[in-house]
């Protein structure tokens, strides 16, 4: 079986001495091409951590991460910023839009980077306007509520039509229709495009809309009765 995404023995450590901190202890995990997976688990538990390092933003302390079965920690800088501008959406908790720029524009800056790619305006359109802020696409970040940038920053992850999209907590401030709205077009793109989305989530009610729940506690994937329970998501190496 072949897995879009696979991490081995995977380990995350923050600080030195006093201020060390274990954020990921031998993570083990196989994700298959097409899987819509949340990631749940208490705040501190891990999960930010883990996309961080799946969409190459930071580095393990120890083992392997293959994406498209490639390991990331053997791609140079450069080949690395390259590989997740091709292959990787990212949703932040933060939005991290670019305040000098318009929503469109904000949209279609991850085209404009990509040298050669051409800008599929009406794919732009069809974006903005399923996720309702078609209107608003002159406007900039901080002309908007925290839920319209959110969904920008949505617009923006798709735009590239990636193998992979990493959402933290892509719905934490959207109200229940929007946020309803929102997991249906993730569910459409991931369909449509055989997209893979990883999406962290403290909404119970998501969790249980996705393919599969992977659990974090304490830095490791836990499976069997919890009180949010998961379906498992370790795997062997
Ligand atoms: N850059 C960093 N430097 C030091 N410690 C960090 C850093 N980033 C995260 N940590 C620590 O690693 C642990 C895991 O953090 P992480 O952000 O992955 O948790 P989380 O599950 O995403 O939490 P939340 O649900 O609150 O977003 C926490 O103890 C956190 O304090
Ligand atoms: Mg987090």
């Amino acid at each position: 079986m072949d897995y879009i995404l696979e991490l081995c023995h995977v380990e995350k450590t923050y600080g030195e001495k006093e201020n060390r901190v274990r954020a990921l202890k031998d993570i083990n995990l196989q994700v298959k091409e097409g899987e819509f997976a949340a990631i749940v688990g208490t705040s501190g538990s891990g999960k930010s951590t883990l996309l961080n390092l799946i969409g190459g933003l930071d580095t393990p302390t120890k083992g392997e991460i293959f994406v498209k079965g490639k390991e990331t920690g053997s791609l140079t800088r450069k080949e690395l910023t390259i590989f997740r501008r091709r292959n990787i959406g990212f949703v932040f908790q933060n939005y991290s839009l670019m305040p000098v720029l318009n929503v469109y524009d904000n949209v279609a800056l991850p085209i404009t980077f990509d040298k050669g790619k051409h800008i599929n305006r009406r794919y732009i359109e069809e974006l903005l306007k399923e996720l309702g802020i078609w209107d608003k696409r002159k406007k900039y970040p901080n002309e908007l509520s925290g839920g319209q940038q959110q969904r920008a920053a949505i617009a923006r992850a798709l735009i590239t039509k990636p193998a992979i999209i990493l959402a933290d907590e892509p719905t934490g401030n959207l109200d229940s229709h929007t946020t309803i709205e929102v997991m249906g077009l993730l569910k459409a793109s991931c369909k449509k495009y055989s997209q893979t989305i990883l999406m962290v989530t403290h909404n119970e009610g998501i969790a249980q809309i996705c393919d599969r729940i992977i659990h974090i506690e304490d830095g490791m994937v836990v499976s069997g009765a919890r009180p949010f329970p998961g379906k498992g998501g370790e795997g062997v190496c």
